[in-house]
């Protein structure tokens, strides 16, 4: 007999089943136990009856505690009531391995106890439906850019020189070439393969030494960067909004069940929808200081002003040419005003903060050595970044859209923390 999911019950009702899961919960009456088991696809309740099963099974089944790994056989039905919508009659249990001190019980327990248990942690209802919207991001974000002729183009990890600013590089020692840096970003390498492929993104992990111990800051986080020739910073911004719409439908349809769990009101998903309110810099910046913020304009914007942007709107808000100084080396300028870069970020709403940043790349040789003579980085190492200036250099544009701020806007809760599995934070490498 096959092990059946139970993610799958629905096409297994009134049939013999094995199942394979873990004890998640037992609850007991007179000659009947009522065991919570789930398997990773979802929840089901095992009833076992004394008379239905050995006495060995039966004092097999009293004495296994939460978490203990079980193989069940049992008639699957219909019930409404119970939880997950399925009931097994069982009919044989074996206990895998009993367990009897699980660490983390349904009871309330402090983060710091949960996070050095992140380990045995993932496995609770919470973590785990967060996981799976995860999952369906990471679906989505892929088949939204695979559909539309986009190649997945691997950048390295190890990389010579910063992209994103010098303060927030992890310097590893590389052999005989010195030092290494982790990368914060997989876009100079994108402008090389855009050049192969027209419509490229990479979606790896990225590393940021940040220093501010925030709810939005992990310093290993996950990145998808979609690459684009012959187009400027509206493409992307469009692009970018397509992908959001997509990536939060897809989770409305296929993870209402986990979005209930995390006690999510969807409403404010529902409303995101294209076309996104578009906002120039200068308008943000006296929507904020009119709203009471001291924050000056050139500079950007801190965590509460991205709230108070948000608050203003309904739905993501797309944040356009903000001043150069503000953005990395390689951003574009306005031709109109040159102190602007055609930059745009897109801001979650309700006080998720920022979701994706991105413009349009510097695409002049001259122009481009100047600013990275400006920003004192070290000429060798971008020597073959100013290479694609000279060799079919076109107007090109893209963005970066963080996996851990979206999913943990679409679930709804405080911190980043929760969103990946071993998340890295200024104060936390294990486990
Ligand atoms: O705005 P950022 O720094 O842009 C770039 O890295 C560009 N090179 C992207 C591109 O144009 N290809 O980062 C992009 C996104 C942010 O909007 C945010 O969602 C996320 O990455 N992000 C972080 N997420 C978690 N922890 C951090 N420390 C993050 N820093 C950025
Ligand atoms: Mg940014």
């Amino acid at each position: 007999m096959d092990t059946v999911r139970i993610g799958d019950f629905g096409r297994h009702v009134d049939e013999e089943v094995v199942v394979r899961g873990w004890l998640h919960n037992k609850r007991s009456s007179g000659k009947l136990r009522f065991l919570i088991v789930r398997d990773g696809s979802g929840y089901a309740q095992a009833v076992v009856f004394k008379k239905a099963v050995s006495p060995e099974e039966w004092e097999a089944v009293d004495g296994a505690g939460q978490e203990s790994a079980l193989q069940l056989k049992g008639l699957v039905k219909k019930d409404d009531r119970a939880p997950g919508g399925y009931e097994v009659d069982v009919r044989s249990i074996e206990v895998l391995q009993s367990v009897h001190d699980f660490p983390i019980t349904p009871k309330e327990h402090g983060t710091a106890f949960l996070m050095e248990n992140r380990h045995l942690w993932l496995r609770s209802t919470r973590q785990h439906a967060i996981a799976r919207v995860r999952h369906t991001v990471i679906k989505a974000t892929r088949d939204f850019l695979d559909d539309q002729g986009y190649i997945l183009a691997d950048t390295p990890i190890f990389t010579p020189a910063a992209c994103e600013g010098t303060t927030t590089l992890f310097a590893v020692p590389y052999f005989d070439e010195g030092t290494a840096y982790l990368t914060q970003s997989g876009q100079l390498y994108n402008e090389a393969t855009v050049a192969a492929h027209g419509k490229v993104y990479c979606f790896g992990p990225t590393f940021r030494a940040e220093k501010s111990k925030t709810r939005r800051h992990l310093t290993e986080f996950w990145m998808v960067e979609p690459e684009i020739a012959f187009a400027g910073l509206d493409d992307a911004v469009d692009l970018a909004e397509g992908l959001v719409c997509a990536v939060v439908e897809q989770c409305l349809e296929r993870r209402a069940e986990e979005l209930k769990v995390l006690g999510r009101d969807t409403t404010t998903l529902e409303n995101v929808t294209r076309p996104f309110p578009r906002l120039h810099y200068d308008d943000a910046i006296k929507l904020i200081q009119e709203k009471g913020s001291e924050t000056q304009w050139g500079s950007d914007f801190g965590g509460t002003d991205e709230t108070v942007i948000a608050e203003a709107h309904e739905k993501p808000v797309v944040v356009h040419r903000f001043p150069a100084e503000t953005k990395a080396f390689y951003m574009a300028s306005d031709p109109e005003r040159p102190e602007l870069s055609l930059s745009a970020d897109i801001l979650a709403p309700e006080g998720y903060g920022e979701i994706v940043g991105g413009g349009e790349r510097l695409a002049d040789h001259d122009l481009l050595l100047e600013k990275i003579q400006e920003h004192d980085l070290p000429q060798e190492a971008f020597q073959w970044y100013l290479d694609l200036r000279k060799y079919g250099a076109v107007q090109h544009a893209g963005f970066g859209m963080g996996i851990e701020r979206v999913v943990t806007w679409i679930c709804g809760i405080d911190h980043l923390r929760e969103t990946i599995a071993f998340p890295r934070m200024l104060y936390r490498i294990y486990p």
